[in-house]
């Protein structure tokens, strides 16, 4: 199994409780393993009924298990000043405030909370040395897809910027020295050095999401989850990932065949429909489903985790 393992599908289908269960798979498998939550309900903390925050924090009565939750609107705050403090330092200071007027507009436009959030999900990713795995239980699909088209969309971007700055500074050296001089090199322009250093970054992203990473998809045995699977799975083969598997949550329970009663056969009926959503999902899609999990009558923390877990059939190898 890859190093990095995302669970992914739509609102409250239960990402977090898969990726929480895996991570104890993992951990209890050996692995040193970091689970890390990027919705704003802290669910993991709810999950683990410890609080977690920015920095991966051990779990307390698990070994080998670390959990951090990165809080999107701070991430969009820190991603704002960060970008400030780069650009500021780069101009006149007529022009701070114009830039600071421009940056927080920009951050303001939709795409700005996935670009934040991508940010740091790809900082996580570059500092996790010291795990053997880490576990993301990624924000509901369409979000998601459109974090991870950033890579190709941004290197085009800067490509451009960079044959236009390359062109000004061209310009304004052959105005300053005239065409005789030699020409004063573009590797010290701090824009362009930024500029550079964003593609790497976003490069970096690509390919290790390419080559290192797992995408499951957690799904719900009604319509709308499995449309939505559908369109996640292409979503992500249209960025180069394949999906490895789908989770099925939320499976009604079949009562016992002597229960009878208004309670008994909505479930009986509730069971057929799923079966036949569950058929579905077996037969038309190229991913083996790795879980059948039944809807517990409490939420899934503390022993029932592990219950689970166990239930999840996703391997839990040392990545190569
Ligand atoms: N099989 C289950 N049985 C009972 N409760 C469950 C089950 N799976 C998930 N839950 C509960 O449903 C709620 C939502 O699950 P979870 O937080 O894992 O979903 P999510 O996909 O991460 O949601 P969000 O999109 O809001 O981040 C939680 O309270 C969780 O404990
Ligand atoms: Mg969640």
């Amino acid at each position: 199994m890859e190093k990095f393992v995302f669970f992914g599908g739509k609102g409250g289908v239960g990402k977090t409780t898969m990726a929480s269960a895996y991570g104890v798979k993992s951990a209890a498998a050996g692995l040193d393993t970091l689970v890390v939550s990027t919705d704003p309900a802290h669910s993991t903390s709810d999950v683990f009924d410890q609080q977690f925050g920015d920095d991966p924090a051990a779990i307390e009565g698990r070994d080998r298990l670390w959990a951090m939750e990165i809080d999107p609107d701070e991430e969009v705050e820190h991603h704002l000043m960060e970008t400030k403090r780069a650009l500021g330092d780069q101009v006149s200071a007529a022009m701070v405030n114009e830039i600071d007027r421009q940056i927080e507009m920009a951050h303001q436009t939709p795409g700005a909370y996935e670009a934040a959030l991508f940010d740091r999900f790809v900082d996580v990713m570059q500092s996790a040395d010291g795990f053997d795995r880490v576990v993301f239980d990624t924000a509901p699909t369409g979000g998601t897809l459109r974090l991870l088209g950033l890579p190709e969309f941004l290197e085009g971007w800067i490509d451009r910027l960079t044959r236009k700055r390359e062109r000004a500074i061209d310009l304004y050296e052959k105005a300053a020295v005239g065409n005789n001089e030699p020409r004063r090199v573009m590797d010290g322009d701090p824009i362009l050095a930024r500029l550079r250093e964003r593609k790497a970054f976003f490069e970096y992203a690509g390919e290790t999401l390419r080559e290192e990473a797992a995408f499951f998809l957690v799904v719900t045995p009604d319509e709308l989850s499995l449309r939505e699977t559908r369109r996640a799975v292409e979503g992500l083969a249209d960025r180069g990932l394949s999906v490895r598997g789908l989770a099925v949550n939320r499976l009604t329970p079949e009562p016992e065949p002597h229960e009878e009663g208004r309670g008994a056969r909505y479930l009986r009926a509730r069971v057929d429909t799923e079966r036949d959503r569950l058929r579905e999902l077996r037969e038309g899609f190229d991913q083996p489903v790795v879980a059948s999990v039944e809807t517990r009558v409490e939420e899934v923390k503390g022993d029932l985790l592990d219950d689970v877990a166990a239930e999840l059939d996703v391997g839990v190898g040392r990545p190569a």
